[in-house]
């Protein structure tokens, strides 16, 4: 019987530093048989955050790497990228990871290493996004997964979701709308680039992928 080749599958570290709502999404994600992606090996810099739990119930490998325990942060960065080889990952997804990671990291990762933020970059950049998308009046808000560049959450967009924000929204309650969708848009972007649908063009990502062509409006009419 003639066999097919299956391509093999793109290994991925995931960094995290809390919840780790995002990695069950990929663990989930990573769970399909035909996901073209795996999950290699995740690492946090927090001692007993929850994500490491959910890793391990998925029988992932787990590593704390402590930035505490490290005299610099290029000293602390060296360690997550050895840990991150030795485990063979060719794409590294952060996932809540709650350090500023410093240019060689980001070079020694470069096109390989993407992020996910709770807002439509470029706009609402770092903490406390949801409050000040609600303090600002926006009427749209959503996430973004994009390549890491140097400058905090700033990079080519790969992939991005759009919600609406209602006037008797809180940051809690406009969170759990953005997260809902984080959901969705991480497994999705990683699956694109496994399936080298994305490339990247100068300061943008172009991709094959299927078009939508259609406006929402908030309020609707
Ligand atoms: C998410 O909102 C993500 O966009 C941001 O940090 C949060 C992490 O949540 N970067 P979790 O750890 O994935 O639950």
């Amino acid at each position: 019987m003639a066999r097919v080749a299956t391509p093999a599958k793109l290994r991925v570290g995931v960094l995290i530093s809390g919840r780790g709502s995002n990695l069950q999404a990929l663990l989930d994600a990573a769970g399909e048989p035909d996901f073209p992606a795996e999950i290699g090996l995740v690492i946090s810099n927090i001692p007993g955050a929850y994500g490491l739990e959910r890793a391990a119930t998925a029988g992932i490998a787990t590593r704390v790497i402590d930035h505490t325990a490290y005299p610099s942060r290029g000293a602390f960065e060296t360690a997550l990228s050895e840990g991150l080889r030795e485990a063979g990952c060719e794409l590294v997804c952060l996932a809540g990871f709650m350090r500023l990671l410093t240019g060689p990291f980001v070079e020694t990762w470069w096109d390989r290493l993407v992020n996910i933020h709770p807002s439509l970059l470029p706009a609402f950049r770092g903490l406390q996004v949801h409050e000040r998308v609600i303090a600002y009046g926006a009427r749209f808000t959503g996430c973004t997964v994009h390549f890491v560049r140097p400058a905090m959450d700033d990079g080519p967009i790969i992939a991005q979701a759009v919600v609406p924000v209602f006037d008797d929204d809180d940051p809690d309650s406009l969170a759990a709308r953005v997260l809902a969708q984080e959901l969705r848009i991480y497994p999705l972007a990683v699956r694109l680039i496994a399936e080298r649908r994305v490339r990247v063009d100068g300061l943008k990502v172009r991709m094959d992928a299927p078009r939508i062509d259609q406006a929402l409006i908030n309020p609707p009419a």
